[in-house]
């Protein structure tokens, strides 16, 4: 068994997840990796040099060397980034070289917290905490918008909605590695739950496991 003790995380855009990775990372003294900032760096490497979103092979070889210690992760915060990286992650040699660079940081000691998509599947299927976050499309759009407007921002609401839609059916539809819940994965459903109380739930199972080394 891996000396390093692993959080995965998984769920659907807006869903709260990387949130309560950051939370979780804090409170343990983990290192914390959101691994959609990886598929998102290969695209935004795509988009600044002009290069298409569908060759395999360039975004391969973006993606096998990217540097996971200088991921920016204002620069790639951007909607239209985030759109390309839905797009690039259905690749599969794209997935293969950043889940190999994901496995590596997930070894880091003491401890490790990753959020995205395939953690509890397929990048650290051996976590000894597992937790699928999820929420409605409407309480995730909800939130989404609330975000954009705090930050002096404006959006439509029903454009986020559909936007999550569609990127979840993307997500979720792929076949390498689609977004699903682990088996052994607890489900934490946000809906109706503030930050704090998934914060709370989470610490439970984490010390419960942490208590079974
Ligand atoms: O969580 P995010 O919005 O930063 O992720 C951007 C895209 O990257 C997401 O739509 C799908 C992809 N992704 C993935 O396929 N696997 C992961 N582990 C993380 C993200």
């Amino acid at each position: 068994m891996s000396r390093t003790f692993t959080i995965a995380i998984d769920g659907p855009a807006a869903s709260g997840k990387g949130t309560l990775a950051r939370r979780l990372a804090m409170h343990y003294g983990f290192h914390h990796l959101d691994t959609g900032l990886t598929y998102r760096a290969v695209a935004k490497a795509l988009l600044d040099q002009g290069l298409p979103l569908d060759d395999e092979a360039i975004a391969a070889e973006m993606a096998g060397n990217l540097d996971l210690r200088h991921l920016d992760r204002k620069a790639l915060a951007v909607h239209e980034v985030g759109e390309a990286a839905s797009k690039v992650a259905v690749m599969p040699t794209v997935r293969r070289a950043l889940v190999a660079a994901q496995r590596a940081f997930a070894e880091t000691p003491p401890g490790t917290v990753l959020d995205g998509r395939d953690i509890g599947t397929v990048v650290c299927p051996d976590a000894p905490v597992k937790l699928y976050v999820t929420a409605s499309a409407e309480a995730r759009a909800k939130r989404r918008h609330a975000e954009i407007e705090a930050g002096g921002g404006e959006a439509d609401p029903a454009e986020i909605l559909a936007d999550l839609n569609r990127r979840d059916a993307r997500d979720m539809g792929r076949t390498d590695s689609p977004l699903k819940p682990a088996e052994d994965a607890h489900l934490l459903d946000t809906t109706e739950m503030d930050i704090e109380a998934a914060f709370l739930a989470a610490r439970r199972l984490v010390d419960e496991a942490l208590a079974k080394r």
